[in-house]
């Protein structure tokens, strides 16, 4: 079975196809503490590979020799997907981003410069016309070292709509494939990208042509939200992290965008990752660059599918979908799992009961609760080995 036939026959392919691009080994590897070797990124990118994500940034090759040791190595070692290296709008920086990853079956360059006043400014100290002047040389340099050439226009969240489309339409008469417009800072709100991305679409000659990407930031919690509002608005290329690590606040959360684009956007886009892997790759990520995630994390936290509240649980012990809208075993966690607590009522501790073998009459479930809940009051969790102790210490026959 080819690699796409096998992907085709999981996800549901309608509509517009969503680009997955993933950064957790760029802009995830830039938090304090995510350093990794190159031998646990090469682990790394063959997981996301296999995953089916279609670009992996697997760097920053100037920035040091063993960054540009690990792009060159994924290069040679990546599969299907396309591997990029990130560069400033500068010349060396693109030679050695060129020359890391030209080993590469899918080669990207990965160039740009800050285009909001704040960077035109007060970072580049520069003006607005040597900033395209820069850009389109950046892709041009580019462009000898890889076909693929993404620009990035960094904060461009921030940077004003007639002035991002001159530095966009600059860029793509030079050549480049993709158009990165990044909410760097995480300021904008989901409707101002939204408008943003269908701006550019309706202002830039030759747009067309290439693809939108999004780089959200999650400054105010809305990166997520704010890569939806840009493949809703023409995006066709999203720029994510594995659980959403990245600088600050860190970036779009990979598990989250592609599973809101499964589970609600299932006839109108798809993408090709193989969603049981996300929540192995998650921990992945998490062990090796020694990140937690959050237990209440969408889609991969040890919360996302465990109910502890009674009305919850009765709920969902009738029928999973009562309180659940994916399936557990869809991002790869074995089974929803019914938490034993003071919040817990009579349906979940029959249905633990029963899980570890032990099936309680009415009446001694009644029995058996009242002990439970003096038990719960003490203890934050319930667990299997308390219930079993639970169980002896009652004269009704059923350990
Ligand atoms: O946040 C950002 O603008 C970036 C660019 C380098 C793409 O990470
Ligand atoms: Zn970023």
């Amino acid at each position: 079975m080819s690699f796409i036939d096998y992907y085709s026959s999981y996800n549901k392919m309608e509509g517009k196809k969503i680009d997955i691009f993933d950064t957790t080994l760029r802009d995830g590897e830039q938090v304090p503490g995510c350093k990794l070797r190159t031998e646990e990124k090469i682990i790394i990118a063959e997981a996301l590979d296999e995953m089916g994500v279609d670009v992996i940034e697997a760097g920053f090759p100037i920035s040091s020799p063993g960054d540009f040791r690990s792009v060159e190595q994924i290069s040679a070692l990546v599969k299907n997907a396309t591997v990029c290296g990130l560069s400033r709008a500068v010349q060396k920086d693109i030679e050695v981003a060129g020359d890391a990853v030209k080993g590469a079956r899918r080669p990207r360059i990965h160039t740009g410069i800050g285009t909001s006043d704040s960077h035109v400014l007060h970072k580049l100290r520069t003006t607005r016309e040597d900033v395209i002047d820069r850009s389109i040389k950046a892709v041009k340099l580019a462009k000898r070292y890889a076909e693929d050439v993404e620009f990035y226009a960094e904060d461009a969240g921030r940077t004003e709509n007639e002035y991002l489309s001159q530095v966009i339409e600059a860029v793509i008469k030079a050549g480049a494939t993709v158009v990165n417009i990044p909410d760097t800072t995480g300021y904008c709100l989901p409707h101002e990208y939204g408008a943003k991305i269908k701006y550019l679409c309706d202002h830039v000659k030759g747009i067309e042509n290439v693809t939108i990407s999004t780089h959200c930031h999650n400054d105010l919690g809305m990166a997520t939200a704010n890569s939806i509002a840009g493949i809703e608005n023409g995006a066709a290329q999203i720029e994510c992290t594995i659980n959403g690590i990245g600088e600050r606040a860190g970036n779009t959360s990979l598990e989250e965008v592609v599973m809101i684009i499964k589970q609600r956007f299932g006839n109108q886009m798809y993408h090709n990752i193989l969603t049981p892997k996300l929540k192995s790759m998650s921990e992945m990520v998490s062990d090796k660059m020694g990140m937690i995630v959050q237990p209440n994390k969408a889609i991969v936290g040890a919360n996302a599918f465990a109910h502890s509240s009674g009305i919850h649980q009765d709920g969902v012990i009738k029928r999973r979908d009562t309180y659940e809208i994916m399936d557990p075993a869809d991002v790869g966690v074995d089974k929803s799992s019914i938490i034993l607590t003071a919040r817990s009522g009579r349906a979940a501790l029959a249905y633990r009961a029963k899980e570890i073998g032990i099936n309680l009459t009415k009446e001694e479930l009644d029995v058996v609760y009242q002990e439970f809940l003096l038990l719960a009051d003490i203890k934050k969790e319930v667990n299997d080995e308390d219930l079993h102790r639970l169980m002896q210490k009652l004269p009704i026959g059923v350990a």
